[in-house]
């Protein structure tokens, strides 16, 4: 691939590929020496036009362990407040000749418009509430690691998946990948397509978490509900929120998972997003700094390959 802009266009060979050299930068990772040379003399510049904590410190982090030179944009404080477009942003720092761009914006297609525009590999750090690619991927090979496969898991992805590029990236690739998926959620939450994804729909947690393999809990969007409907947050964890009786309807070792941030009390109990029995939040985190070294890698090679040709 020249980007990755989302999970929708890649084969299940290529997720593979990635997941599995992700696994070796885990284990450089955890060693005493955290650094390999294979983005050496590129040029990687973060660009969060929304806030971020994992995703950017984790692409940041990357870059530097990959031997790339790393300048994270500071969008706040850039032209665009000036009226400068996000296009003319764009041509602006292409000028400067980087390699790669890791792009987050709040509008659904900016990132892939941008990729078009620029002659460096792009990817996609989350767009509205279109694709969150390389979550979906540290998500699956938290999943992989965890359950040992993706295929022929039941994996239930609850809460708001009507303002959720998690979900989406989530749901691409565990079908892909064969895996049963159901959507549990209020109906004002799960847009009302959702079965022609391929998917199950539930509307309480009883049957949505029945024999589930996974759970994976996301956060209400508020900053995309403008002008919609807004659950009182009391009733939505009364009614969403996991607690021990709600996961006691799944899998006894079924694992619980959040791509972050967290509102402790509104989707999830804190007691269970600590208990490390079940909860693998922090192996997520941890997994995200391993695939994104494993997504810069796989371009840099495909754009070192193009360059030569
Ligand atoms: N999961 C995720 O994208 O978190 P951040 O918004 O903190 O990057």
């Amino acid at each position: 691939q020249t980007h990755l802009l989302g999970i929708e266009p890649l084969h299940p060979v290529e997720i593979t590929t990635l997941l599995d050299l992700a696994d070796t930068y885990v284990e450089l990772n955890r060693g005493p020496e955290k650094h390999a040379a294979v983005l050496e003399g590129l040029t990687q510049v973060n660009m969060f036009f929304e806030n971020s904590t994992r995703t950017q410190a984790s692409f940041e982090l990357a870059g530097q362990r990959l031997g790339a030179d790393v300048m994270n944009m500071a969008m706040q404080a850039s032209s665009i407040k000036k009226g400068e477009s996000l296009i003319d942003t764009a041509l602006t720092l292409n000028a400067m000749h980087p390699d790669l761009l890791v792009v987050r914006h709040p509008h659904s297609g900016a990132v892939n418009l941008l990729a078009e525009k620029v002659n460096c590999a792009v990817i996609n750090a989350g767009d509205g509430r279109h694709e969150h690619p390389t979550q979906g991927l540290l998500d699956a090979l938290t999943i992989r690691r965890k359950k040992g496969r993706l295929h022929r898991l039941t994996v239930a992805i609850c809460g708001d998946i009507a303002h959720s590029r998690v979900a989406r990236s989530n749901i691409w690739l565990l079908g892909k990948m064969e895996s049963r998926i159901r959507l549990v959620g209020p109906p004002t939450l799960i847009p009302s397509g959702a079965r022609d994804w391929g998917v199950e729909v539930c509307h309480d947690m009883e049957t949505g978490l029945a024999d589930a393999d996974v759970v994976m809990m996301l956060r209400l969007q508020k900053e995309r509900m403008s002008g919609g409907f807004i659950p009182s947050e009391r009733e939505y964890y009364y009614r969403y929120g996991l607690d021990a009786a709600k996961l006691a309807r799944a899998k006894p070792d079924a694992i619980v998972m959040h791509p972050g941030p967290m509102n402790r009390g509104v989707e999830i109990d804190g007691t269970i997003a600590d208990d490390i029995n079940r909860s693998v939040i922090q192996e997520q985190v941890e997994m995200g700094v391993a695939v994104r070294m494993a997504a810069m890698d796989l371009l840099a090679r495909n754009l070192r390959d193009r360059r030569a040709a």
